[in-house]
């Protein structure tokens, strides 16, 4: 088997820099429909073939991947593990290889190991996109995210971002850890000791943790709240009962935070678990506006992966 350079798919936000995550933001802006239109629809993938191969569910990230392919005139095919032969016990490098064989422009891959595409990447022509592997990260998702901040008006580099809940098992948190940073904005990691990190505070200087909810909001541009990860949780981290109470957003936290601050959430919600229905549907809520972003944003990176991250450098808007 060729042995090529990872850098020929997207696998995280960890390798990418400032500069090349912009494009892709601008790129995205460019591709967003126009106040009450629907997507356009483009023909800059015309004859490409996507594959989404998904072993963990997916509602969202899968789907908005799909219409994003078609959007640019790509073909796009949808498998999941539970319909292909991992269940009848093939190898997910025999997986891989054979999707491989039928020679798909891109392979969007989510995983729950940590490290599955950067490992299978080696091994395979087929550039990977990886749409989220185990606790490791979620590259699409932060770049949607940092788009839906930059859409409200907010400037990445003098933002607080409380970023609260299950940090430990959240590969949206570590995506957007490295980011965020990217830009500098200033990074308050919150959750029961049991689920917060130390090691992203590695990351970049800008990284801090807490315990502490009202301390996390205080001041805060953006809040994002995580889901509690219970299948990646082997054993109980905290008591379940009491969670709401200490780190579930309600109406009252965002007195704390700035006046123009977005609630943010990667979905999919529990309401009531992290969050309240009140904060879900406000005003300050930007979650739908991250779902609809999802598009635009996937858009502009199967371009960059599918035809090259020279060939729209240049033509962003
Ligand atoms: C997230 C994921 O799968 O990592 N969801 C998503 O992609 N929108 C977060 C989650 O599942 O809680």
């Amino acid at each position: 088997m060729p042995y090529r350079s990872p850098a020929a798919g997207l696998l995280g936000i960890e390798n990418l820099t400032r500069a090349e995550i912009q494009t892709i933001l601008d790129r995205a802006q460019h591709f967003q429909p126009k106040t009450g239109e629907s997507f356009p629809k483009l023909d800059l993938l015309k004859g490409k073939m996507v594959v989404n191969l998904f072993f963990e569910a997916s509602t969202r990230t899968r789907t908005s991947f799909e219409i994003a392919a078609r959007r640019l005139g790509a073909d796009a095919v949808s498998i999941t593990a539970q319909a292909s032969s991992v269940s009848k016990g093939e190898s997910l490098v025999d997986t891989l290889n054979t999707l491989s064989a039928m020679r798909p422009d891109a392979i969007v891959m989510r995983h729950a190991a940590s490290g599955a595409p950067l490992f299978l990447q080696r091994y395979l022509e087929t550039p990977i996109i990886n749409a989220g592997d185990g606790t490791h990260e979620h590259p699409t998702q932060a770049l949607l995210d940092a788009r839906t901040i930059l859409d409200r008006g907010a400037h990445l580099e003098q933002l607080k971002v409380a970023i609260i809940g299950d940090i430990a098992h959240s590969r949206v948190a570590r995506s957007n850890v490295y980011l965020l940073s990217r830009y500098g904005a200033s990074i308050v990691l919150c959750g029961p000791a049991s689920l917060l990190p130390r090691e992203l505070t590695h990351i970049a200087p800008g990284v801090t943790l807490t315990t502490d909810m009202n301390e996390a909001i205080r001041d805060a541009g953006v809040i994002m709240m995580l889901r509690v990860q219970l299948e990646r949780q082997h054993e109980a981290s905290f008591p379940a009962n009491e969670y709401f109470q200490f780190y579930g957003l309600r109406l009252e936290h965002l007195r704390l935070a700035k006046p123009e601050v977005i609630v943010m959430h990667p979905g999919p919600i529990n309401r009531g678990r992290e969050i309240s229905s009140e904060v879900a549907d406000s005003q300050r809520s930007a979650i739908l506006n991250q779902v609809e972003n999802g598009i635009s944003v996937r858009m502009a990176v199967l371009e960059r992966v599918l035809l090259g991250a020279t060939n729209n450098a240049g033509t962003t808007h």
